[in-house]
């Protein structure tokens, strides 16, 4: 369903032809929406990255001493219950405001935060885009087993949250 309405906004927008290019996502609300919840909903890095106080740090009435390893749990962001009105359900609505326009969410944070955020997260969101719309102007997606056979949860790696390998057929629209 979702899929659908992307690519029924795609072709209105960027036709069957046009190459999209990063302008293109302004006036792509839905799609742009769906692409944030995928990355909310599989929280891929679920424990950042491990930091390490290299002094005594006050935060909120704690103290943090020198030394401490910190993990930041952006789990617990992705999925914060005063943040997201369903966070456990695949839901772009969470990007979506009552005129379905984008609308930017604090707790949307899978690159981490502060100083020390992924230095990627540019280059990954167009990637992340710019592919993605893409194959969805060319193709449509069908899974050999059936919709309801494509396994969500992921596999756990040492530190990240891995999308399962399974089958897709693509067929040129
Ligand atoms: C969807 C894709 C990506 C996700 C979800 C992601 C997520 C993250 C996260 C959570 C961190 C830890 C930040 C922290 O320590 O607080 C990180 C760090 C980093 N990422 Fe990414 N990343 C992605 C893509 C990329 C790409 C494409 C590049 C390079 C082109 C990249 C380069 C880095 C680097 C160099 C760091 C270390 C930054 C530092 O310690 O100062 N990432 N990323």
């Amino acid at each position: 369903m979702d899929v659908e309405e992307m690519q029924r906004e795609i072709d209105q927008v960027i036709g069957r032809e046009r190459i999209p290019t990063m302008e293109d996502r302004k006036s792509l609300p839905f799609t742009d929406a769906v692409i944030h919840e995928v990355q909310r909903y599989m929280d891929i890095v679920p424990l950042s990255v491990p930091h390490y106080a290299t002094r005594d740090i006050s935060f909120r009435g704690y103290v943090i001493p020198k030394d401490t390893v910190i993990i930041p749990l952006l789990h617990s962001v992705l999925r914060d219950e005063g943040h997201w009105e369903s966070p456990w359900t695949f839901n772009p609505n969470h990007f979506l405001d009552a005129n379905g326009n984008f609308k930017k969410c604090p707790a949307f944070m899978p690159f981490s935060a502060g100083k020390r955020s992924c230095v990627g997260e540019s280059l990954a969101r167009m990637e992340l885009f710019l592919f993605i719309v893409s194959l969805l102007q060319k193709f449509s997606f069908t899974s050999p087993t059936g919709p309801d056979s494509v396994d969500l949860s992921p596999e756990l790696s040492s530190f990240a949250n891995m999308p399962r390998y399974y089958q897709l057929i693509a067929s040129p629209r």
